[in-house]
């Protein structure tokens, strides 16, 4: 099965989290993207959806599913989302997609978030995926330095020659070099250097539901 056809098994299996009557939680991705298409077979059966992108939401929106602001709605049942790294415990990286810190806080906003990934996002230990930082660029050069001091190597993520900006008007740096041995404990400190929106470390904020699509069909990881 190609990478493609497993990130479409998974999409369609998070179908069986979405709770009827209600507003889910949608990440942001390739692999969301296949769950957005899976979710407009059922699309009369949910209230909406609160979207963590400006790319989520046009994609919903285009499908003709309502999206509210995260603030016009209480806790959600269930957020779903892939994810660039998840470990053995329910551990991400993500990021990749730029969308981290709405992320974020909308697996905040909710009591279970379910992972979809493809086999090849599984590891042990969390960093050979560049780790995406969303900073504000007057403190880049020392969050640069305070990266190098752990052994990490911060570049600013660009797009067609100039600093990517995400939905949120700020930059990423993607770090190299970190192997992340206690990912709440990495995810508290970085959070507290001034000028890190967020750190695209996910463990306070960890799976509580995985859908890891393997060549043997979908298997379900729980933590
Ligand atoms: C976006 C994310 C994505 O979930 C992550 O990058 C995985 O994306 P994909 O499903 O395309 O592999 O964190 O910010």
């Amino acid at each position: 099965m190609t990478q493609d056809e497993l990130k479409t098994l998974v999409g369609q299996a998070a179908l069986q989290y979405v709770v009827p009557g209600e507003i889910v939680g949608v990440g942001t991705g390739s692999t969301v993207n296949k769950f957005i298409e899976a979710l407009a077979a059922v699309k009369d059966r949910i209230k909406g959806a609160v979207s963590s992108s400006v790319a989520s939401t046009e994609r919903l929106k285009a499908i003709g599913i309502p999206v509210f602001d995260a603030n016009e709605v209480g806790e959600l049942s269930v957020y779903i989302d892939g994810a660039d790294e998840i470990d053995g415990v329910g551990c991400m990286i993500k990021g990749g997609g730029a969308a981290l810190t709405r992320e974020k806080i909308i697996a905040a906003q909710a009591r279970r978030f379910v992972c979809i990934v493809d086999e090849s996002k599984k590891v042990d230990v969390l960093g050979k995926f560049p780790v995406p930082v969303e900073i504000i660029p007057m403190a880049t050069q020392r969050i640069v330095r305070q990266f190098a001091a752990l052994g990490g190597l911060a570049r600013l993520r660009l797009k067609d020659g100039a600093p990517l900006l995400t939905d949120n008007g700020q930059q990423i740096l993607d770090v190299t070099g970190l192997q992340i041995r206690d990912p709440m404990a990495f995810e508290s400190a970085v959070n507290q250097w001034p000028g890190v929106v967020t750190v695209g470390v996910f463990a306070h904020q960890c799976a509580q539901v995985c859908l890891l699509g393997t060549a043997d069909g979908v298997k379900t990881l729980t933590y």
